[in-house]
């Protein structure tokens, strides 16, 4: 039996910790999300493009997340694909045909600053999402479409900023008509949230925090299911990386029936630190659930403990967000029962000062 250091219920204790206001900035997502909806993009233009084939958005980290929440929004409500690209460049069928959200919180990572310029090449239509940096400077040079958001936070804790835009621009170009509603629903969705999994609410009632207890100790892995809660699972193995700085691992339904359900047979004691949690859509396809079902009977007595989360609220974006909210408070709450500062991601930083004195990206300044 784990001791835990840290008292969940001590919601000071959590705030002191969390050096750069990690917890608050989850405090303000709904704050955020209305920000962006109604204030950040009120006058934004999409940019002029005759006919779309396809939407790209390109990022990295917490700024590429926003691309997969829209892509999996997307999947059953646009005839047109969405696909993230977290690379130097772009694939080959961009051109004048397509889209190109490039994404930024910082505006100056390099992965993004080149596909930027590809897609320039390319004579792709553009918007740019950042708070400023290299990547602002060049879309001001070049005229894009350009939404500049608030900066001063790290860009995981800001995806109402890196998110909400792109829906409403794609509202604007047709493609998701009534998003405003869905998103005011969501909002509406994101405070009751608040209540349940804030810092203040103590761990009886607060599922983060007790999701938390059980991750605590053990290698935490996350199973989404295809076209709908992956983006989640990708994200809580995120979160808890940067933000608790453990180690997870994330899967889908029903790609992981074919693969790795089979890989839970050695080595025993090992497979007994794994905590596995299942994400749960009641929307999602019946068969996946009978498959969720099944595979939790399968494996239960060969890891360290099974937790299922369901998604809650009205409409796929309440439903969608309601998950990754949960996942974020578990991680910082995770973080806290470690004595982790949540904030800082030292490892990162380093990577970039080190890549940034080998000298510039070809053709970037
Ligand atoms: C840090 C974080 C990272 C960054 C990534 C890209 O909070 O979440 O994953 O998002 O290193 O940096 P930006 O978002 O500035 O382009």
């Amino acid at each position: 039996m784990e001791v835990l250091a840290f008292n969940l219920n001590n919601a000071k204790a959590i705030y002191r910790l969390d050096s750069s206001g990690m917890m608050t900035a989850l405090g303000g997502l709904a704050g955020q999300c209305v920000d962006a909806c109604w204030n950040l993009t009120a006058g934004i233009e999409p940019p002029p493009i005759e006919a779309i084939s396809h939407i790209v958005v390109t990022g990295l980290g917490g700024s590429a997340i926003g691309g997969d929440l829209l892509r999996v929004y997307c999947h059953d409500k646009i005839p047109v694909p969405v696909t993230v690209n977290r690379h130097y460049t772009l694939p080959s069928f961009v051109g004048r045909d397509t889209l190109v959200f490039a994404v930024s919180y910082s505006g100056n990572t390099e992965e993004t600053l080149s596909a930027y310029e590809d897609a320039r090449r390319r004579e792709s239509a553009i918007v740019v999402i950042t708070s400023g940096g290299k990547l602002k400077e060049m879309a001001l040079r070049d005229g894009v479409t350009l939404i500049t958001i608030p900066g001063g936070i790290a860009p995981r804790a800001a995806t109402g900023f890196l998110f909400i835009p792109t829906l409403r621009v794609m509202e604007r170009l047709g493609f998701l008509p009534g998003m405003e509603g869905s998103i005011a629903t969501m909002i509406d969705h994101l405070k009751e949230l608040w209540e349940k999994l804030k810092p203040e609410t103590p761990i009886t009632e607060n599922l983060a925090k007790q999701l938390a207890q059980k991750l605590f100790n053990r290698i935490p892995v996350i199973w989404g299911t295809s076209g709908s809660t992956e983006v989640v699972a990708q994200r809580w193995k995120g979160q808890i990386n940067e933000n608790t700085k453990a180690p997870a691992y994330w899967n889908v339904f029903p790609e992981l029936n074919h693969n790795e359900i089979v890989g839970f047979q050695v080595p025993g004691e090992l497979l007994k630190k794994l905590h596995l949690v299942m994400l749960r859509d009641e929307e999602d396809h019946p068969r996946v659930q009978k498959r969720i079902d099944i595979t939790k009977e399968i494996i239960k007595d060969r890891v360290g403990g099974i937790s299922e989360v369901y998604a809650s609220g009205e409409g796929d974006l309440s439903r969608l967000y309601s998950l990754i909210y949960l996942g974020d408070c578990t991680s910082v709450y995770l973080a806290a029962l470690y004595g982790v500062d949540p904030g800082p991601v030292k490892v990162i930083d380093r990577l970039k000062q080190e890549l940034q004195s080998c000298g510039p990206v070809c053709g970037l300044p």
